[in-house]
């Protein structure tokens, strides 16, 4: 039998590097939005490709910017070339201020959740029944216009990438479940010119969704519904995009709602949910489990779904020709149904 052991000895070598890492992980977060806030990487993009030249423009000591340097180099959100700093290409491409693709009010987006998870163990111990809705049990719309800020910030994108991937060609009435600044809604009906699309959210998130959907010169196009998703009724569709709100909610309440997006859908007619998940077999993707955790912050009865959980809520709702498909790898999974014409 031969040996696999990089020593020779027949065990695996067990050592508490990847532990230590883990220990300090928190430190990658608070460099990527020191970064942010000092504009490190807008200001490496418009020039400055040195320590001291990072440090004049970002207003702090060049032993605060040799030390970031270092830092940021290490994690590869810099890099060298020819001796210059560089951006690496995410960084450029998404943490540029002004740029179009600029993400940084995403990135941003779970800062104020630190001491929540600093202080996971306490919330982990907690007996208490969660509340029905969550973080949006006390919505206004300043909190909003605020999340809204950040969700477009990426999910302009993700809209984007979900009218490249699904043809809704022969559609004429999308509704947007929890469609939040109607970035799927918007992508969609500029995609394709015979749909009208309906974003149906809380009454405080709809009146910023309409400020979306004016900037974007759709307004006449796209229409908003300010509701609740678990308890109020759907108006008719013939397709249904429900993005990025799966881990708020139980199974109860998701199976629930499948259920009533396939009453709502005219014969024929398709849904899409589109979200972070759990594989078949429960081990990872973190980001899916992570935001799972995310909703004991706000003692939501949210957690972390699998893909056979989803699609177990669209064959129990009666969909056929029940897939998943990757959307953005190991982030968002699209799981989508049929209803029998
Ligand atoms: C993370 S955002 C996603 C927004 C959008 N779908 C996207 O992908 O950009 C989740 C959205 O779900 C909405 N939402 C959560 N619970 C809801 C409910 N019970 N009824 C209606 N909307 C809800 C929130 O208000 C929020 O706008």
């Amino acid at each position: 039998m031969s040996d696999a052991s990089p020593s020779g000895t027949g065990r695996d070598q067990v050592d508490s590097t990847r532990l230590q890492r883990m220990a300090r992980a928190y430190c990658d977060s608070a460099l990527l939005w020191a970064a942010l806030d000092l504009r490190v990487f807008t200001e490496v993009n418009a020039g400055a490709s040195d320590v001291a030249a990072l440090a004049s423009a970002c207003d702090i000591t060049e032993l605060n910017a040799d030390r970031l340097v270092s830092c940021l180099l290490a994690i590869d959100l810099l890099r060298k070339q020819d001796g210059r700093l560089v951006n690496a290409p995410d960084a450029d491409r998404f943490l540029v201020r002004g740029a179009d693709r600029y993400a940084g009010p995403w990135m941003q987006f779970t800062r104020p959740d630190v001491p929540g998870w600093m202080n996971l163990t306490e919330l982990l111990r907690s007996h208490e029944a969660p509340k029905p809705l969550g973080m949006y049990a006390d919505l206004t719309v300043e909190k909003a216009r605020a999340y809204h800020r950040a969700t477009s910030s990426i999910g302009m994108g993700a809209g984007r990438r979900f009218a490249r991937t699904v043809d809704l060609s022969g559609r004429t009435h999308l509704l947007d479940l929890g469609g939040g600044s109607g970035a799927y809604s918007i992508q969609a009906v500029k995609a394709f010119p015979g749909l009208r699309a309906t974003v149906f959210d809380l009454p405080p998130v709809v009146v910023v969704t309409a400020e979306y959907l004016e900037q974007h010169g759709v307004g006449d196009r796209v229409g908003t519904i300010g509701g609740d998703f678990t308890a109020d009724d759907f108006p008719a569709c013939d397709a249904i995009v429900m993005a990025s709100n799966l881990p708020i909610y139980d199974e109860a309440v998701i199976g629930g709602v499948v259920a009533k997006a396939f009453a709502a859908l005219e014969p024929g007619g398709e849904m899409h949910l589109v979200g972070e998940m759990l594989d078949d077999d429960g081990v990872g993707p973190l980001d899916a489990a992570l935001w799972g955790m995310q909703e004991i912050l706000y003692h939501s009865g949210g957690k972390a779904h699998r893909r056979d959980q989803v699609r177990g809520y669209f064959t129990d709702a009666g969909f056929v020709d029940v897939r998943d498909h990757e959307f953005v790898p190991d982030v968002l999974v699209r799981v989508s149904g049929r209803k029998p014409a």
